[in-house]
């Protein structure tokens, strides 16, 4: 079978940086020649729709070079009869995967919260990808710990999501979904709740099926680059009136890191500033999922 490589951006928690993160893959992967779509499944909330918007106006005011995606958005049905409701999410979200079938890849960004929209876009995940910030608040979604001896009790209610998700697709088309969790917002000075949490997800990882790899650091920059429409991947763009400083080369940095251990292995060409957490294992890229990104990826995943 042909077809994009899909990857879902999802956590049914808010503001854990899903949006800010398919926004930094969708323009990675453009910026590698890529044909990207974009789904927007938080279509009410909007804000990777918003994001790509402003993109394009900064874009034309600054007469900026800019790559972008096609952008399809999938709104949450509001008819009343739950069957009907979720007929008419699967026939949207089919058709705007039909209208993107011409690109090679396409990133999904999924609402804050369960839905069934969410779920049905979990399904068509070959990678997924959960950001989570460095707390155990966000943990909860993923396992019930014992606060005492920091020990797995049992996966929680995203987990369940994923691994209903997971047994869907193998019975759909046998292939499996590469799931990675992302730590986003890392403090710069290392914590005992940043080990405790890094540990807890190595404990978790085997359990429940996911690959762990070294998300961004907290950092003023991205809250800021969203009214531009822009990535750290652009700031050296001419035009792009956003000085680059020492601590967005260090993000910058972050963002390659990431794409590597995803699979989309590139030559970093800014040095590394920021060292992971001690406890987290590099994560090893999946099966097949090896540099360079594009051909490689598709034929790897039986396209
Ligand atoms: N590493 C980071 N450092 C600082 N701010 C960040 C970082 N990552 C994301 N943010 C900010 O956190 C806020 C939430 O991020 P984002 O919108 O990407 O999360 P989300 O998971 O998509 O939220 P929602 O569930 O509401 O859709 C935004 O203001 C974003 O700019
Ligand atoms: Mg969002």
């Amino acid at each position: 079978m042909s077809g994009p490589y899909i990857i879902v951006i999802g956590n049914q928690k808010g503001g854990t940086g899903k949006s800010t993160t398919a926004m930094h893959l969708i323009v990675s992967l453009l910026r590698h020649g890529h044909a990207v779509g974009a789904i927007d499944l938080d279509a009410r909330q909007g804000t990777l729709s918003r994001y790509l918007e402003n993109r394009r106006d900064y874009a034309q005011r600054r007469q900026l070079a800019l790559e972008h995606p096609e952008l399809r958005a999938v709104h949450a049905s509001e008819l009343e009869s739950r069957t009907d409701a979720i007929d008419e999410e699967r026939r949207d979200l089919a058709a705007a995967l039909h209208d993107l079938s011409a690109c090679e890849y396409i990133v999904i960004d999924t609402p804050g919260a369960d839905s069934t929209l969410s779920r049905l876009g979990h399904t068509y995940a070959d990678t997924l990808i959960t950001p989570m910030n460095d707390s155990f608040v966000d943990l909860d979604l993923l396992a019930v710990v014992d606060p005492d001896t920091l020990q797995v009790v049992r996966p929680s209610r995203y987990s369940e999501m994923v691994w209903q998700q997971k047994q869907a697709r193998a019975v759909h088309n046998g292939r499996p979904i590469d799931w990675i969790v992302i730590r986003n917002r890392i403090a710069s000075l290392a914590s005992r709740n940043q080990r405790n949490v890094g540990q807890v997800l190595k404990a978790l990882a085997g359990r429940i099926g996911f690959r762990s790899a070294p998300g961004f650091g907290e950092r003023v920059i991205f809250r800021e680059l969203f009214l531009k429409g822009l990535t750290l991947l652009d700031l050296r763009e001419n035009g792009a009136d956003v000085p680059l400083t020492l601590s967005h080369v260090a993000a910058r940095q972050e963002v390659r890191t990431l794409l590597a251990a995803i699979g989309f292995t590139e030559v970093p060409d800014e040095p590394e500033t920021r060292q992971p957490p001690p406890d987290e294992a590099p994560a090893a890229p999946a099966p097949g999922l090896t540099a360079p990104p594009g051909a490689e990826l598709l034929v790897a995943a039986g396209r």
